[in-house]
């Protein structure tokens, strides 16, 4: 089965078009519910997600049920054929909860528990709030698991965060005695006689010393373990009674707090929370072609974190938010333009936060599919309709795999050791901008890129970019090392192999584990401050796709190299004529080292001859104009190709040897494309696998 979606989902495959619902807000308001209904079909809404934050309307006391709404909902869903995603409530806990149970709500660092507020926080060790939402799970399963609209499971809301409790600290204590075994092995990992924080009996650890950079970091391996033990008791009863519906909890941008790789285990599909940075900029430009960038790049990410299946965008804001410190309007066609990229990098699904805008408290005047006005006779609605349009258009492309060849490693522990550490570069550390300066010529080239874990398989892959990965352990290492013996291009940079996986520093220097595939040893590092440049100049002008004079910052490694030879070397400072980035054969293959952060026109030029030089071709062969990107979903014999203009200006692509048939209009183009400000346009093609031509 090609979807990502459940096996008896209603009719035929379909692209998600849908969003948060809640009519348990309207209850009293039945003409409304009316209303919404034919409104959605006028929208082309072909899924609602219910649920979330529904706890108090579901069980309003302890114990008692009230499903009649839910009910209701649902029949009416099913007659219309709309599938259903069905939530679990406990992203928010009712009042009765909060007040009979105190331990269910959070306590901060330093010791005060909070009151009954807000919402996503509640604790995630609590066995009486596991208990209470594996009851209200229980019900939703058994009344709800075999019916034949439900189409996913949709676990909790957003979780993020942290509780401090002695019930989590306590759990902490056990975690850390499963993995440490003995307190000599606990403060051999934390180097712990450092400033005399030696640990002799397990209570001490009690509070978290952000100075124990090792204890920081297994807090958030542990709270991860936690939220991954809450997911699977959540999702227990839901696949005791409806095994063929896969279950997701929506993932989100800015979450740090816990590894989306290793949460990435407990779900069978992959769904996020997108909601662009669009018209930022104060000049007033609206150029988006970095928002596009930014965004791409987590789209890639969240499909790979279950190996390339298709996610779903399971909320963005059809207008604006109301959490940002201001929230333009999405100009005409960004809607589409949002939508259609998140298709474009792979999502079965787009789906809104909200379908109708809630009358009162603090979601009042966030954007939704309806409004308060009482009529559908607005842009939004209109520009979601023609959206929803166009998607129903786009049912071939369910299931559909962007197969790449390049992959760039974010090693979330990296990131957070990297975070966590005190060393010469506090300011500049960057590291999620440093993989989209990786990722931005790959973007603009129209190259298909999976964001992967460190530990996830190579295979796939010709070439893999792996900046600042700062902490490395065996099997990193091993991963990297048998990529490059097997043929593979490795691309490594500054600030790799500093520490294990513990935060120690090798022993034998840095890139520790690294040290021999990568052929150099990195004596030191320079750190500069923000506004310093140094010049890089490649060895030998106008090979490696390097000419001229480049600049670097923040960081610059003085290297020795031990088997690699240097292809470009620094050009000022006492360490001019050191080298700044560096080839090593290996095996079959090559690893390239970059020692220093280079301006945009380095990366560009490095990574485009890269490219040509393994045969990695783009999704289109066309000459993309600045801010357009270009990308390629396959399935059998098809490809589908999405050409989309960040640009608020009309622009034109120029076809080489390319024969397109537009999916909306059926129209045939093989010379020039032209798309509208901020246009998205979506073309069929014989797959280049078929054709021959890869
Ligand atoms: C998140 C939440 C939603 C809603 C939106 C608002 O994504 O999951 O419940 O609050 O933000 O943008
Ligand atoms: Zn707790």
């Amino acid at each position: 089965m090609p979807s990502s979606l459940s096996s008896h989902q209603v009719g035929e495959p379909s692209i998600l078009h849908g969003g948060d619902y809640n009519p348990e807000q309207w209850l009293h308001y039945p003409n409304v519910l009316n209303e919404d209904f034919r409104r959605f079909a006028l929208a082309r809404i072909n899924s609602i997600t219910i649920g979330v934050f529904a706890w108090a309307a579901l069980e309003p006391e302890e114990g008692c049920y009230c499903f009649d709404w839910m009910d209701d909902i649902i029949e009416r869903a099913a007659r219309r054929n709309m599938r259903v995603v069905l939530a679990t409530p406990s992203g928010g806990k009712p009042n009765w909860l909060a007040q009979r149970y105190p331990e269910v709500r959070r306590v901060s660092p330093e010791g005060g528990r909070d009151p009954q507020h807000g919402r996503h926080n509640h604790c995630l060790t609590s066995p009486i709030y596991r208990e209470k939402v594996g009851a209200i799970n229980l019900r939703l399963a058994e009344r709800y698991g075999h019916h034949p609209s439900l189409t996913l499971w949709h676990i909790s809301n957003e979780f993020s965060g942290y509780c401090y409790c002695d019930l989590c600290r306590s759990a902490f204590r056990q975690w850390l005695q499963l993995k440490y075994e003995n307190l000599d092995a606990l403060n051999d990992a934390y180097w712990s006689r450092f400033w005399s924080h030696t640990y002799t009996s397990w209570d001490q650890i009690h509070h978290l010393d952000k100075s124990v950079d090792g204890l920081v970091l297994d807090w958030k391996r542990f709270m991860t373990d936690q939220c991954c033990s809450f997911i699977r008791q959540e999702a227990e009863p839901l696949r005791r009674f409806a095994p063929g519906v896969p279950v997701t909890t929506n993932l989100m941008l800015w979450a740090n707090c816990y590894n989306y790789w290793e949460l990435a285990k407990e779900l069978d599909v992959i769904s996020w929370d997108s909601y662009p940075n669009w018209h930022s900029d104060c000049d007033g430009e609206f150029d988006e072609s970095r928002v596009g960038m930014e965004t791409a790049f987590h789209h890639d990410m969240f499909r790979s974190m279950k190996g390339g299946k298709p996610f779903l965008l399971m909320e963005t804001t059809p207008s604006q938010v109301n959490w940002k410190q201001v929230s333009p309007l999405r100009r005409p066609g960004v809607n589409r333009l949002n939508g259609l990229q998140a298709v474009a990098h792979g999502s079965d699904a787009v789906c809104y936060f909200q379908l109708r805008r809630s009358r009162g408290s603090s979601e009042q005047f966030h954007g939704a599919v309806i409004d308060h006005s009482g009529n559908e006779n607005n842009r939004v609605f209109r520009e979601v309709a023609a959206l929803g349009e166009c998607l129903e258009k786009l049912k071939d492309v369910v299931g559909a795999r962007i197969p790449a060849r390049v992959a760039i490693i974010f090693d979330k522990e990296s990131k957070w050791a990297l975070e966590q550490c005190s060393s010469a570069q506090t300011e500049n550390k960057n590291y999620t901008e440093t993989l989209l300066s990786y990722y931005l010529p790959l973007w603009k080239r129209g190259i298909a890129v999976d964001v992967i874990d460190s530990q996830a398989s190579l295979e796939p892959y010709t070439l893999v970019i792996a900046p600042m990965l700062f902490l490395l352990d065996a099997s990193r290492a091993e991963n990297l090392t048998g990529f490059v013996k097997r043929g593979g291009t490795l691309v490594a940079t500054y600030h790799t192999g500093l520490v294990d996986e513990a935060t120690r520093c090798f022993m034998n220097g840095a890139p520790g584990p690294l040290r021999q595939v990568l052929g150099l040893w990195v004596e030191e590092f320079d750190a500069l401050p923000d506004l310093a440049r140094r010049q890089v100049c490649p060895l030998v002008n106008g090979e490696h796709g390097l000419s001229g004079t480049y600049e670097a910052r923040h960081y610059l490694d003085l290297v020795h190299l031990e088997g690699a030879e240097a292809l470009a070397v620094y050009g000022e400072d006492f360490y001019a004529d050191r080298p700044a980035l560096a080839r090593n054969r290996v095996g079959k293959g090559r690893a390239y080292y970059v020692a220093s952060r280079n301006d945009e026109r380095f990366t560009d030029d490095f990574l485009g001859f890269l490219l040509q030089d393994l045969g990695v071709r783009a999704a289109l062969s066309a000459d993309l104009p600045k801010g357009v990107s270009a990308h390629c979903r396959t399935l059998g014999h098809q490809d589908y190709c999405f050409l989309l203009n960040f640009t608020p200006r009309p622009v034109d692509i120029t076809l080489q040897d390319e024969s397109l048939e537009d999916m909306e209009t059926g129209d045939c183009f093989n010379t020039i494309i032209t798309l509208q400000a901020f246009g998205s346009r979506i073309f069929r093609r014989a797959s280049l696998q078929t054709s021959g031509k890869l």
